[in-house]
């Protein structure tokens, strides 16, 4: 009998690159023009709620203008097709995971179509601006705020991609430079369970030396190849 091995997948900014979408650690350092303790931080929201609601409203509204590459209907395809476990961990805001038909996904850094709101910690799927003060459809409060987990906050669903990485065989990480945690921690973890690790990024990231393997490339060449590997296995 043939094992199917179990699967987990980190994807990051560099997944969406060919899709239109800035990484975060482009050139200088800028997310779209802003650094990021000035957009994705509790103080920044606290100290300019305009400035941080206008910039989540400029993100949610420019993904009418994109569509996902061929990389995310290759993972949406594993999805479908993999008969054994699998998950899919974005650290990603945008919706192109799910509009290429992914369903085994989880959003650990919030989505820019959620709204959040701070006073009773209700979660809402949401279209359009975010104005501040907007009101909590459940609870009233004037607290409403992007989805966006920021610096310093706890990342979603940590319980369960523990879970899922303890019984990963192989963990393979996309299009992230490793550089921000709990996320850039999950190849050692997957590692200390047994799992095999393997990572596809534009070029070698903080992480790489943690990775049985690294292929460097377009995701949106390197993930379909490799998820054509995995489905003729
Ligand atoms: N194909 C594959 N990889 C790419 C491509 C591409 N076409 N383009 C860029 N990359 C790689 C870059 O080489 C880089 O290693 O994607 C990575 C993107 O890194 P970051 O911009 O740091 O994005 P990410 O790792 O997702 O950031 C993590 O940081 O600011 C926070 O919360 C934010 O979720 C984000 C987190």
């Amino acid at each position: 009998m043939t094992v199917i091995p179990n699967i987990v997948i980190l994807t990051g900014a560099g997944i969406s690159a060919e899709s239109g979408i800035a990484t975060f650690r482009g050139p200088g350092g800028l997310w779209e023009g802003h650094r990021v303790e000035d957009v994705c931080t509790p103080e920044a929201l606290a100290a300019d709620p305009n400035l941080v609601h206008l910039f989540y409203d400029r993100r949610r509204a420019a993904l009418a203008d994109v569509v996902p590459n061929a990389a995310h209907a290759a993972l949406a395809r594993l999805d479908r097709a993999w008969s054994g476990e699998l998950l899919i961990v974005t650290q990603n805001v945008d919706d192109l995971h799910e509009r290429a038909g992914a369903v085994r996904l989880l959003h650990m850094h919030g989505a820019l179509k959620q709204a959040l709101c701070a006073g009773c910690g209700e979660r809402f799927d949401w279209q359009g601006d975010l104005p501040p003060g907007t009101a909590c459809p459940a609870c009233a409060t004037r607290a409403l705020r992007p989805d966006i987990v920021f610096f310093g906050e706890i990342p979603y669903h940590m319980d369960r991609i523990e879970a899922a990485l303890a019984e990963a065989d192989l963990f393979v990480s996309i299009g992230t430079s490793g550089a921000v945690y709990p996320a850039a921690g999950f190849v050692r973890m997957a590692r200390e369970y047994g799992g095999a690790t393997l990572e596809l990024n534009l070029d070698r990231s903080e992480g790489s030396g943690w990775f049985d393997e690294s292929r460097l490339g377009p995701a949106g060449q390197l993930v379909p190849e490799w998820v054509e590997q995995m489905l003729s296995r």
